[in-house]
């Protein structure tokens, strides 16, 4: 009886072992270190969004709002990397008191908001930037008018989202539901952005997409 219960035992401490340690896991905890729980496919245009926004030696520190955070994984990460200042907004409200508890530090504002109707006033960010939120939001064309309209004049929108079109890993599976390269330029250059750059991540299933703020006289979203 005791022998059996222990095989048992033995049997599933072997399975969660081999779980654990898979070798996808394994990438993820490596990759991890240092990461603050970004994910591997997340990492490297993260890196690159986060030179593209270096502080510097600016004596004011740069203002980034990220739409859609979460709980606070980019916020957090990006306040770490680059210094500064950042406000998170999502309208999840126990997202938002993760993201909370996850700064302690207070130095990152998380507020409860949808990213299609922000309180901010006009041209209060050199930065607006999001990871993986875009295609969740009702209105995404709202979403990224409003963006345009809190930035300053040649703030700049660095987007990171999956691609639409074709699945190109598995965990891309929900791919023709996404923005595809083309229908976003599009939809970035409808609502005010200029400069439009896009970028593939190495397996090609997520894009960093860069615009900057033109100035729009007769435009809906100009100020
Ligand atoms: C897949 S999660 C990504 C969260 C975070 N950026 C991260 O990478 O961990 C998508 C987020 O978009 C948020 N979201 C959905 N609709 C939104 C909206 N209208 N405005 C702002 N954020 C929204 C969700 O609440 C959710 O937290």
């Amino acid at each position: 009886m005791i022998h059996d219960a222990r095989y048992k035992f033995r049997d599933a401490s072997c399975i969660l072992y081999l779980q654990l340690f898979s070798r996808e896991n394994l990438c993820n905890l490596v990759v991890n270190k240092g990461t603050m729980g970004l994910l591997e496919n997340e990492v490297e245009l993260v890196e690159k969004l986060c030179e593209r926004i270096k502080n510097g030696k600016e004596k004011v520190k740069i203002r980034v709002l990220d739409i859609g955070c979460g709980t606070g994984k980019l916020s957090i990460y990006l306040s770490e990397k680059t210094g500064c200042n950042v406000t998170g907004i999502d309208p999840g409200r126990e997202s938002i008191e993760k993201a909370q508890k996850n700064s302690p530090s207070g130095k990152i504002e998380f507020e409860v908001q949808f990213a299609e109707e922000m309180t901010f006033a006009n041209s209060t960010f050199d930065f607006v930037v999001s990871l993986k939120a875009l295609h969740e939001m009702a209105d995404p064309r709202e979403a990224l008018g409003e963006s345009n309209r809190v930035l300053k004049a040649r703030g700049r929108i660095l987007v990171i989202d999956w691609v639409g079109g074709v699945a190109q890993t598995r965990s891309h599976a929900h791919a023709p539901k996404y923005f595809t390269r083309e229908r976003l330029e599009e939809v970035l250059s409808e609502t005010g952005f200029a400069d439009i750059r896009i970028e593939l991540n190495k397996g090609g299933e997520l894009m960093l997409v860069e615009g900057e703020k033109k100035n729009l006289v007769h435009s809906v979203y100009a100020q």
